[in-house]
């Protein structure tokens, strides 16, 4: 999308040059003159929010709210928590690798595969052809060449339930990155920062709650076993900056498509990214937690590299199904980069 953000840490928005379609592959973080930053605005919802890293900190796995709220929030799942960084507590490890799911090819289905973590996503099924058979859902011609052009990348519209019905025909699972794209347009007069607004037809209403609910359900008629969804984080905070922007109420509709999503009774993943990056993956330790507790503390971003991995790795756990969080990064250099998915999944819970 034409907006990177980095949840309360800096929304890079971008110059009215760089409109949508020259999209920066810079992260928001590096290339703080490209455009005007959302930092001040971040400040006015959340003044004095950058909580210095602790070992108590929602971003360590021992005292984030997800352990706290979890349902079986025993001492040993605490502890199995913990140990799950730990790769020399054998008993967890067996526990998790038990979890894994042994099968054959998966196909997959990507939409929004033209997107900056959708093509990452359908990049790597396509590596991985012993265990995935990728397909992906691109919003035009021109997107469709961009990945290659096969026959295995349908042209469709998700808010149009109709045009889906080829690209789910005999899908085993679908990973939804989709998203509305705000458009930047001339600062309102006495402002510096741009205005946004939505396409006609690209509403938050119209992409992440109708499109999504679309998807769900072609997807749930196609008898899927899984769907997987990327979000984002901020959702419980109705007066998210992110909700303001051309008054769509993003947050909000694509909370109200991942509940749907949990009621429609098909097994899900829904992860709720912190701020995307542009940086290489597999090189971070990555940490789970719920109700947007990271964004009280440092560890809000995450590179959408890792994010992909993770959607891909919940195909392959079955500690991953009906479960949902929020998803982010340590710094590269801190703590050890997240091997074990299954671990990382386990110390995740279901529902909102
Ligand atoms: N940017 C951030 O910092 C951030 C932070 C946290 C979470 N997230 C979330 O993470 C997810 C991935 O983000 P991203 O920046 O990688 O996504 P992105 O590049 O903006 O991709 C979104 C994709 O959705 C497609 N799309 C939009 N409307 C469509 C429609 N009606 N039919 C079919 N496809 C449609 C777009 O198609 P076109 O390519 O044709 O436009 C685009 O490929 C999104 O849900 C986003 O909200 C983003």
């Amino acid at each position: 999308m034409s907006l990177s953000l980095v949840h309360q840490t800096q929304w890079q928005v971008p110059a009215l040059s760089q409109a949508r379609p020259a999209r920066s592959q810079h992260c928001c973080l590096t290339q703080p003159l490209a455009g005007l930053t959302f930092r001040s605005v971040a400040a006015l919802i959340t003044p004095n929010r950058r909580a210095k890293h602790s070992p108590s900190g929602a971003n360590s796995f021992s005292a984030s709210p997800l352990q706290r709220n979890s349902p079986s929030n025993s001492p040993s799942n605490l502890s199995s928590a913990l140990s799950a960084r730990d790769p020399s507590n054998s008993a967890l490890f067996s526990t998790t690798s038990r979890s894994r799911i042994t099968m054959g090819a998966q196909k997959v289905l990507v939409t929004g595969a033209g997107g900056r973590t959708g093509k990452l996503v359908y990049e790597k099924l396509k590596e991985r052809t012993g265990e995935f058979v990728a397909r992906g859902v691109v919003r035009s011609e021109e997107k469709k060449a961009a990945l290659g052009g096969g026959d295995e990348v349908y042209v469709a519209d998700i808010t149009n339930p109709s045009s889906l019905s080829k690209a789910v025909d005999g899908i085993d699972a679908m990973v939804i990155l989709t998203s509305a794209v705000p458009v930047p347009g001339p600062p309102a007069p006495g402002e510096q920062r741009p205005t946004f607004s939505f396409a006609e037809g690209g509403r938050p209403e119209q992409v992440d709650w109708e499109g999504q609910k679309n998807q769900i359900d072609a997807a749930k008629a196609a008898g899927v076993k899984q769907i997987v969804v990327v979000g984002s984080m901020g959702g419980t905070d109705v007066n998210h900056p992110l909700n303001k922007l051309g008054n769509g109420n993003i947050l909000v509709f694509k909370r109200k498509a991942e509940q749907y999503l949990i009621d429609s009774g098909v097994p899900y993943t829904i992860i709720r990214a912190g701020g995307l990056l542009d940086k290489e993956g597999g090189k971070r330790e990555l940490v789970v937690s719920k109700d947007d507790a990271l964004l009280k503390t440092t560890t809000r971003a995450v590179p959408r590299a890792d994010v992909a991995e993770v959607a891909i790795q919940a195909l392959l756990n079955d500690s991953a199904k009906n479960k949902a969080f929020d998803l982010a990064s340590k710094d590269e250099g801190e703590g050890e980069p997240t091997k074990d998915f299954a671990s990382l999944f386990s110390a995740t819970t279901g529902g909102m």
